[in-house]
Parts: structure tokens; sequence; C-alpha cells
């Protein structure tokens, strides 16, 4: 069984050292697991809630996605894309937002913070508020159970976001499953080892504290963001207390476990915070050195990030087309081409309840799946270059002529005219291939 780890970054600011520590470097670490099959985006439609700079959003999405990668993330393995190359999205929002109760949205942090803030200076409760804002946790909810993701890292101030996905989806399976789980139940996870950095003022480091140390400056900003990292006023050779010195968290964020004593020790026996923070900047070069290179390199040519996250698309559209395909017909939005034989298997559903789903795969071609009562997968069809190719060989699967069965490739196909036109999974071994035929020939028997 794989994980699926889903997390978006909201594409706003340049990349800093709290982002890093808190949540690239485990990400990067998660998706290298054998188990993993991780799903890391861009949220740039998120990112137009909060900015209508349009030249800082795309600065901020090259470069976060420009951090990613020079810091180590596969793409070969892991699938890595901007929210807004994927149209399902948007749509699964749609369909999201009709089942989204309006009462579970009212209680969203982040909306309510906006009201209370609004209420306190004597103004409209909404205003400013946009619809965006307000449906901020169904977009999300949309970008994690696009997926099916199982698991969803995320700070603690976006928990409740993935409750509400967890809810939303509940609802969803309850209204349009049939007794099938459609959406797979998110998970947040908080990594609780994982450093939250302290910024240079000792609060988190957050680009709205304006306290951050960016990830990728030159050697020279790095020093100097250092250079301003607050101590306190005890003089070179005083003991300094590393426990109350947030300069000693940021370097324990990075310090393999004998540095980080040694440099406890240092600043005990009277280290000065000159000093001190030369130890945290030689740290830090060590850490990411390398790895702005590779950042500057990338950055240096956009166009070929384009490839990289279009590849990217590409690859999580595979997901994502056929799935908002079984979606769209889950809750009645169907081809009329089928309507005649659907019509038909309306009857057969209060027996049975197989159903065929048709849905067009990322390449444009045309295909359907034969689900039985369970939603277990009996057929794929070939791809066809037309729906109503498609429609025709859909249509004669049911016309309740005989079968043409063919035992192949573990599992089984069905044969038209000496053309081979869907196919079932492999299957363990032939009885069960043989349960799964005998199922599709019930499924598919003429209605007395
Ligand atoms: N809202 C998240 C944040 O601001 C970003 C985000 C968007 C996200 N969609 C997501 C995170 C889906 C996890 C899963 O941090």
């Amino acid at each position: 069984m794989t994980t699926r780890i889903l997390t978006g970054i909201t594409t706003t600011g340049t990349p800093h050292l709290g982002n890093y520590a808190g949540a690239i470097r485990p990400a990067i670490v998660a998706s290298r697991a054998a188990d993993a099959d991780s799903f890391y985006f861009l949220a740039d439609y998120h990112a137009l809630i909060k900015c209508d700079e349009p030249a800082r959003i795309q600065r901020s999405r090259l470069e976060i996605a420009a951090a990613w990668l020079a810091l180590g993330l596969d793409t070969d393995k892991a699938t890595f894309y901007r929210q807004s190359d994927i149209p399902e999205i948007p749509e699964l929002c749609w369909l999201l937002t009709c089942v989204a109760g309006k009462g579970l949205l009212n209680r969203a942090h982040a909306y309510k913070a906006s009201v209370d803030k609004n209420v306190e200076q004597g103004e409209d409760p909404d205003a400013g508020i946009t619809m965006g804002l307000f449906s901020y946790p169904v977009l999300m909810a949309a970008d994690i159970l696009m997926f099916n993701a199982h698991k969803v890292p995320v700070g603690r101030d976006q928990i409740q976001h993935v409750e509400m996905a967890r809810d939303i989806a509940q609802r969803f399976n309850h209204l349009f499953g049939n007794g099938k789980e459609l959406f797979t139940l998110p998970e947040a996870v908080i990594e609780e080892d994982v450093a939250t950095l302290p910024g240079l003022d000792g609060r988190k480091m957050s680009k709205s504290y304006d306290n951050t140390i960016p990830l990728f400056g030159s050697a020279k900003q790095l020093k100097d963001a250092v250079a301003r990292i607050v101590t306190d006023s005890k003089l070179p050779g005083e003991a300094k207390d590393p426990d109350n010195s947030h300069l000693f968290t940021l370097y324990q964020a990075f310090a393999a476990p004998t540095q980080q004593a040694d440099f406890r020790a240092a600043l005990e026996g009277g280290m000065a915070w000159g000093e001190a923070k030369q130890a945290l900047v030689n740290l830090l070069e060590a850490e990411l050195g390398e790895a702005r290179e590779r950042y500057q390199a990338l950055i240096s040519k956009p166009a070929d990030l384009e490839d990289i996250l279009l590849a990217g698309a590409a690859k999580a559209r595979k997901t994502a087309t056929p799935f908002l395909g079984e979606l769209r017909e889950a809750v009645g939005l169907r081809s009329f081409r089928s309507e005649a034989v659907s019509g038909a298997s309306e009857k057969k559903k209060a027996g049975k309840s197989a159903r065929f789903v048709s849905f067009r795969d990322d390449d444009g071609s045309f295909r359907f799946r034969l689900l039985d009562a369970a939603g277990e997968q009996l057929l794929l069809s070939k791809s066809f270059a037309d729906g109503k190719a498609a429609g025709m060989a859909n249509k004669r699967l049911q016309s309740g002529d005989a079968l043409d069965v063919r035992e192949q490739d573990g599992g089984f196909g069905v044969w038209l005219d000496d053309e081979c036109v869907a196919q079932s999974p492999a299957f363990a071994d032939s009885s069960v291939s043989q349960a799964a035929i005998q199922r599709l020939r019930e499924a598919l028997a003429p209605q007395e």
C-alpha cells in the first residue's frame, strides 16, 4: 500500500529559512520513502485570495518552484505541479461548493478573524471580505480530494481546513457514493519534531513579521540577516544562556547533535555573540550553499522550469481527469450519448447496480469503465478516438447479445468484431477472474 501525501504552498512570498525547516525539508524527506506517493503543488489560486499584485504572484511561483527543485525534490518520484495548471481542481471545487454547508464555512478561523477585526473596528462585518476568502477551505478541499490524499502535512493553522475537507468528503460520499467511498478521507499531519523557527526578533519566523532569513539570498544577504538577529547584551567572555537565545534555536535546527553540544558549551563558556553569528552563517552556508547554486541556475532558466511544471501537471491530470469523469457521472452530469442505454441500466440498477462510467482521457480520447455493484472495476475500455465510437461499443455491450469474453493477461478481455474493446484488471488467480466474468455476465444480461 502506498501512502499518498499531498501538500500545497501558497505562492505569495519568497521562501525563507522557516519555510525550509518547517515544510520543504520534511516534505522532501517524506517524498523519498519507498511507500510514499507524494503530490506537492504551488497553491497559486489560493495566492490570488491574498494578493492582488500580479508581479509578486509570478515571482513567488518561480522562486518557490526553483527552491523545491534546488533542494532536491525528485520530480520523477513525486508529482510537482501548479494548482492553476489543473482545470479539474476548480471544477471539483464547484461540485464541492454545492455540498459544503455555509454554516461550516462560517466557522473557518481565517474568515472569522477577518469578521472579528471588522466588528472591532466598527465596520460592516463583511467589509473587504471576498468570496475567495470565504470559500478558501472548499478550494483546499478540492486540492486534497482530487487526488484522494491520505496524509496532508500542514501547519497548525491549517488543521481546521483539512478537517473541513473530511467533512465535505463525507457528505459528498454519502450523497453520491451509492455506498462507495468516492473520496478518501484525508488526515492532517503535524510533524511534532519539526522546528518552528524563531525569526530575527525571536517571534515565529514569518513574512508577516518581517523577521525572516531568506532561503536563497546571496551570501551577503545571509550574513546581513544573521547580523540582525537580536541577542542580549552580554559581553564577550560572559556566559550566555543558550536556552534563552533564539540564535541557538536557529543553530540547533541545522546542526548535528555533536555540533549542538559544542556550540552550547562555547556559548556557556563566553563565546562572543559576533562569533556565534559567524558560526551560524558558516553552518547555513554548509547546509544551503550548493543548493543556492542550483537555485540560481534554475531561476535563470524560467522556460525550463515551465517545462518541468507542465510535465508535473500532465502527470497529475492522469489521475485527475478520469476521476473527475467519475465524479461528474456520480452527480448526474452524464453524456446524453449513452442516454438510451443508461435509461435501461437505470432499471437494471435496482437489481444489480453495475454501471458504466464514460470519461475522457487526458490525451482527449474517449473511454468508459464498467463498475460492479461494489464499485470494483470490471472493465476498462480501450481509447476511442471519438465519443460516438465509444458510445456505440458501450451500447453494443449492453445490447444483450452474446458476449465474446476471452481470458488474457491475468484477467479477461471483451471482444467485438474481432477487436478487444475492453479489458478487466489482472486478478490474483483464475477463480477470481472466473467470478468476475460471472458478475460481468450478470451485469450485462438482457432484462427480463
Ligand atoms: N492553505 C495552505 C497554506 O496556506 C496551502 C494549501 C492550499 C494547502 N491547498 C492545500 C495545504 C492543500 C495542504 C493541502 O498553508
